[in-house]
């Protein structure tokens, strides 16, 4: 195999000491590397490619547009697909009348949502607030602001000083942490309490925990009761929904699955299923008018913002979804490929617990099962396993730190929500064999 490994090349990338094939292709939930390997998609890289690879009705639409007119400045024009998109995604979200704002990255909107969020608050007269809770074991990005509202310590910690000092909450957890929702939400409360009401601009969260904590939904009255603190407390509601939006979940956006309205929603990861660099943040028109009234111009932007081959390529994306009713596809094989994992992995001894939603499943590794006590981060355990199903042919999605911020293994699962039930029967066959060859069969 033709692996290319830092120093080799002129290229540096984040992981420096492991080996990386060089993809030539990719068709449907397959990659195929220079020399022919095979590598089944079982994450769509980090809960990216939900369409699938090789689609040529998103590179047409991409190619046209650009033919077009690739580039224009969105302070100056806006452009036939953008709008699209805005109107077809305005049904979806579930904000009422909703207003979208597009950016690169799912860091660029969360740093977009914050800042926005913050001038809605000055908007109202509240100039006071400039803070943003969020929570531990949380991921939105590696933007210095992005980081601030993140909760991991070890992605934080060579940049602290130059962080901003945002409060953090506990998630609710239930495999570790078994209390209600009710009881879960009281501790933003508590913190806004803390910070001060007059400081407090908006609650930022994942309505389902993406990569921090492997698809840990939270009891179904935690996000009725965090709603109900925010309205109390004139706190915004952010829903990050850049990883487990978009049908992921089995529903059109996470927090669908309580019937809860944010204030603001941003995506990105699956929007345009890969193929473009592109996210939103949303949010609901009084709030976008009352800063047009009040301040004249909400006071952010980008070169890229509004990008027209990014809107037609996430226009193309959406209609494939539409037509193949993906998000239905991820609703219903969710429970099957759950089923799958339980048969295969559930009785296992390192095996702590098994979760997830739709096309998105989460498995925590332990060391000792009854007292839940995580392997040592010392062991890159997860990446072990991970390194080895990528060995055999499948691509998983993993991380480390679930359990306290260090220790606590995770392997994922999201393939693109095109996947069938044999496919992810085979997924399954895989990973098992990796854990296995890793942590022994456990009988
Ligand atoms: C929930 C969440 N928010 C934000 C981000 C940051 O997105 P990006 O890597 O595109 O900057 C991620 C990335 O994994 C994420 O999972």
């Amino acid at each position: 195999m033709t692996t290319y490994k830092h120093p080799h090349g002129h290229v540096f990338y984040r992981k420096m000491s492991h080996a990386r094939p060089k993809i030539d292709y990719g068709e449907g939930i397959y990659l195929f590397d220079e020399d022919g390997q095979r590598y089944m998609d079982g994450s769509g890289g980090p809960l990216v490619v939900n369409v699938g690879h090789g689609r040529s009705e998103i590179v047409t639409a991409m190619a046209e547009q650009a033919q077009k007119a690739a580039y224009v400045h969105a302070i100056m024009f806006t452009n036939q697909a953008t709008e699209q998109l805005s109107d077809e995604l305005a049904e979806l979200v579930p904000i009422n009348n909703a207003r979208f704002f597009y950016l690169s990255s799912g860091s660029e909107v969360v740093e977009g949502a914050i800042k926005l969020a913050r001038q809605i608050q000055q908007a109202r007269g509240e100039n006071g607030r400039s803070t943003i809770i969020s929570r531990y074991q949380s991921y939105h990005g590696m933007s210095l602001g992005a980081l601030s509202v993140s909760g991991r310590p070890g992605l934080r910690a060579p940049y602290l000083g130059m962080l901003h000092d945002m409060p953090h909450i506990a998630p609710p957890y239930p495999y570790r942490d078994p209390v209600s929702g009710e009881e879960a939400a009281d501790r933003l409360e508590a913190a806004i309490l803390a910070a001060g009401v007059e400081n407090t601009a908006a609650f930022l969260a994942e309505p389902i925990s993406g990569a921090s904590l492997g698809a840990a939904a939270p009891p179904d009255d935690y996000w009725p009761a965090i709603r109900t603190i925010c309205d109390k407390y004139g706190v915004l509601l952010i829903a990050d929904e850049v990883l487990v939006g978009m049908g992921r979940t089995g529903k059109w956006w996470g927090i669908d699955h309580w019937q809860v309205q944010p204030d603001i929603l941003v995506t990105s990861k699956g929007l345009a299923g890969g193929y473009f660099p592109l996210g939103f943040v949303a949010a609901r028109h009084d709030d976008v008018e009352l800063i047009r009234q009040k301040l004249g111009d909400w006071n952010h932007g980008g070169t890229f913002s509004h990008h027209a081959v990014g809107c037609a390529a996430a226009l193309a994306t959406l209609h494939i979804m539409q037509k193949e009713r993906l998000v239905e596809n991820s609703a219903s094989l969710g429970p099957k490929l759950g089923q799958m994992l339980h048969e295969a992995l559930g009785s296992h001894p390192h095996v702590g617990d098994i979760r997830g939603r739709g096309l998105f499943w989460g498995l925590e590794l332990v060391e000792d099962r009854t007292s839940k006590r995580p392997f040592p981060a010392s062991r890159h355990l997860a990446w072990a396993v991970w390194q080895r199903a990528f060995d055999n042919g499948l691509i998983i999605y993993e991380s480390q730190g679930c359990a306290d911020g260090q220790n606590g293994d995770l392997l994922m699962l999201g393939p693109p929500l095109i996947v069938t039930e044999a496919q992810l029967a085979e997924m399954v066959a895989i990973l098992t064999a990796a854990v296995h060859a890793e942590l022994g069969h456990g009988g």
